[in-house]
């Protein structure tokens, strides 16, 4: 095993909020910007199926695993049908006479479809690997909360909620793969994960990068505008995938773990906040 793992003071548990979304129904509910407003969309708009698909991936292996890391399995699980539960709340709220949500619904339900056909293995590499690239947004957003400023306080805090939940889940896909593959060369599971990587940050940023433009061009922006202005916003300023490019980059380190990159300090103040915030778990 791993001499590396997830530090046992981290634990996972689901908190069962339901945040006050109806902001959202005006429109630009980041502050009044178009296109970072596009941008989450977008990724909220993938949030829902892709969730389902990394609760599958986990669950298909969870009788392989007992201990710890199986009561955090449990937690991941929950903690994502949460946030899906919640993100779905959110897309329903886009104005859907205006925007192409259907299409970019239709193109995720279509890629999502592909994911699942490759089978548990791979569905756990693509699980790892987005899981990695959310831990590092989420690493972004709880060191610039100012990207937030002046949203409606039931978005900003279910943006901040999850961001905070997958800081705590984020090694715990990633154990369960370590563990399952405990037995391969650590050569090929090395190239597996890092290749997936590869490939799944190029399409995963591609495909966000597209479905906010067709967004945006709802707003009045044309094609090459608002193409262009997806790519600054995501790239450049304020860089939600490229700010984070240290912790991103780490992927590719042999014998890397998520929890190299200790930043349990950076989520400890808010998790007072949502404990309390939280309806106490269903036995
Ligand atoms: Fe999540
Ligand atoms: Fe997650």
């Amino acid at each position: 095993m791993s001499a590396k793992a997830t530090p046992g003071d981290v634990v996972v548990p689901p908190r069962d909020i339901r945040f006050d979304l109806d902001d959202a129904r005006k429109g630009h509910w980041l502050g009044g910007d178009p296109v970072g407003t596009a941008v989450f969309n977008a990724l909220s708009l993938t949030f829902p199926e892709g969730e389902r698909v990394f609760i599958d991936a986990v669950r298909h292996y969870r009788g392989e695993v007992d201990g710890k890391l199986a009561e955090d399995v449990r937690g991941f699980i929950a903690q994502e049908a949460i946030h899906a539960r919640e993100h779905h709340g959110l897309n329903q709220l886009i104005d859907r006479e205006r925007y192409p949500v259907a299409e970019i619904e239709q193109a995720v339900r279509k890629r999502i479809a592909f994911a699942r056909s490759r089978g548990p293995m791979r569905m756990l590499i693509a699980t790892i690997a987005l899981e990695h690239f959310t831990a590092m947004m989420a690493d972004v957003h709880a060191a610039h909360q100012e990207m937030f400023d002046g949203v409606a306080p039931g978005i900003e805090r279910l943006w901040r909620w999850h961001a905070m939940e997958e800081t705590e889940h984020k090694a715990v896909a990633f154990d369960v793969f370590m563990h399952v593959t405990r037995r391969w060369p650590p050569l090929v599971r090395y190239l597996r994960r890092s290749l997936a990587m590869a490939v799944i940050s190029i399409v995963f940023t591609r495909n966000i990068t597209h479905y906010a433009a067709r967004l945006l061009e709802a707003d009045g922006y044309s094609k090459k505008d608002a193409l262009k202005a997806v790519k600054r916003f995501v790239w450049r300023e304020p860089g939600i995938f490229s700010r984070g490019w240290k912790t991103y980059f780490a992927w590719y380190r042999p014998g890397f773990h998520p929890w190299d990159h200790d930043n349990r300090a950076l989520i400890a103040r808010w998790r007072a906040e949502f404990d309390a915030a939280a309806q106490p778990a269903a036995a």
